[in-house]
């Protein structure tokens, strides 16, 4: 979310001011950082960075600095207290409204008013409608179909920073996708706090939920892959699992964060779901696609967690089979219910289990590899490797990067097309693969 929110800040800046990008902070005239909050460790690191932008504004007092994303939502105008050499403090939801900030403080200057702008406010449909048209960059792009979260669960701060669940109409998603689709994108990623809560309304404004948006998406001319982040397991609808019966252009790798295995953790998360109503959709996902690859998103070390529960997390990754997945130890975030609990696991037992449960995760991920070995594999060919520019580098659709070399004769037209792989080699982080025709 915060790559795609990014991205959009580029393209304000640069279509409707006219910056121009620089890799080298020493000759910009504008400084953006975007943020995020969700773990404490992440906070900080805005806070060194704008420490070490310090010096850069002594150097060039008509440099300007502006802070976005969760940690600038979350301090507002107490961001701009502590670091005051920062000119802009803007949200997640008024990205569309900096030409407009950069313009206020620049006029705040000349008469001598050094104080920051903020602006952290949600006026959801609008930063959607001020978006200039999406640029593809390569066959894949993100889509942001919604923004915000209404969960509440209780370690989590993205309620608070970007605000409730707000959808954004289905004639906007298509228009963009379609957008996408003529410049050459083949794969979408729709994005979301969690998507699966998509309530978009139609021309007739009748609501449309997520599965019928992805029904929607499967029709564009040329998107042949669908992927999503995040979801949630408590609105994965029934008529969610049956897409995945009818669409082949769902990717046959689901993403779906359960934080723990234990159903009194999942409980004091407020998460709304046991491990087994987890677990019944991974079986009805698994009846239409056997080998669908599931990712997920885990929690050590959650205030009461126990010994038993954490086992059985592990217990339930093992059951489940899960494939590559992030698990962070939990972080207290101020204003969140959870940061009144007693956080009472110890950072040494929180450190141990996060290892546990990575060394059994990296396990199962390799087995999800090793048994890709000598398949063959479509995968979508996103440009060279990132290691040798004789080579070329795709996904594969559960999500595995494949480095392969080609005949000369398709050199030219490979970029942006799915080829057929044969996969002959296995590595931690890649595949190697044979090429053997190139598809459509
Ligand atoms: N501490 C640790 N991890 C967290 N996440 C969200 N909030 C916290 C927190 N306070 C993790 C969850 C979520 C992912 C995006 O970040 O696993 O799914
Ligand atoms: Fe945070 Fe995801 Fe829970 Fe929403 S569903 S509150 S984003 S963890």
């Amino acid at each position: 979310m915060n790559e795609y929110d990014s991205e959009k800040m580029l393209d304000v800046l640069c279509h409707e001011c006219d910056m121009q990008i620089t890799k080298n902070e020493s000759e910009a005239d504008v400084l953006l950082l975007n943020t995020c909050s969700i773990r404490e460790k992440a906070q900080e690191k805005v806070f060194s960075q704008l420490g070490q932008w310090r010096s850069l504004k002594e150097n060039n007092p008509n440099l300007l600095i502006g802070v976005g994303g969760c940690v600038a939502s979350q301090e507002g105008d107490a961001l701009a207290r502590r670091s005051r050499h920062v000119d802009v403090v803007f949200g997640p939801q008024t990205i569309h409204r900096l030409p407009e900030l950069f313009d206020q403080v620049r006029r705040d200057k000349t008469i001598n008013n050094n104080k920051a702008v903020v602006d952290i406010s949600f006026p959801e449909i609008e930063k959607f409608d001020c978006l200039p048209e999406p640029k593809a960059d390569g066959p894949t792009a993100y889509v942001s179909i919604m923004e915000g979260c209404s969960k509440y669960c209780t370690y989590c701060v993205v309620p608070y920073t970007r605000g409730e669940e707000f959808s954004r109409p289905l004639k906007d998603v298509m228009w963009e996708v379609k957008s996408l689709a003529k410049q050459g994108v083949r794969e979408v990623t729709l994005l979301g706090q969690n998507v699966n809560g998509y309530r978009g309304l139609d021309e007739h404004g009748e609501i449309i939920d997520f599965s019928l948006l992805v029904y929607n998406v499967s029709k564009v001319n040329r998107i042949e892959r669908i992927r999503y982040t995040s979801s949630h397991p408590i609105e994965f609808s029934e008529n969610l699992i049956n897409a995945y019966a009818e669409l082949p252009e769902l990717v046959n790798h689901v993403h779906l964060p359960v934080q723990s295995g234990s159903d009194s953790v999942l409980s004091a998360m407020k998460r709304g779901h046991t491990a087994l109503e987890f677990k019944s959709i991974i079986r009805k996902l698994r009846k239409y696609r056997p080998n669908v690859s599931i990712s997920s998103d885990f929690i050590v070390g959650f205030p009461g967690e126990t010994d038993k529960d954490f086992e059985d997390t592990l217990k339930f990754v093992e059951e489940i089979g899960f494939d590559q997945s992030y698990s962070f130890i939990y972080s207290r975030r101020p204003g969140t219910p959870a940061a009144f609990f007693d956080d009472d696991v110890k950072l040494e037992v929180k450190k141990e289990r996060l290892q546990r449960l990575q060394h059994l995760i990296n396990r199962m991920s390799s087995e999800y590899s090793n048994a890709m070995l000598d398949t063959d594999q479509i995968v979508l060919v996103e440009g060279l490797s990132k290691k040798s520019d004789k080579e070329y580098s795709g996904r594969t659709e559960n999500n595995r990067v494949v480095n392969f070399s080609v005949p000369q004769e398709v050199k030219d037209t490979v970029i942006g097309n799915f080829v057929l792989l044969n996969i002959s080699d296995v590595f931690s982080n890649s595949l190697r693969g044979t090429y053997l025709e190139t598809l459509h």
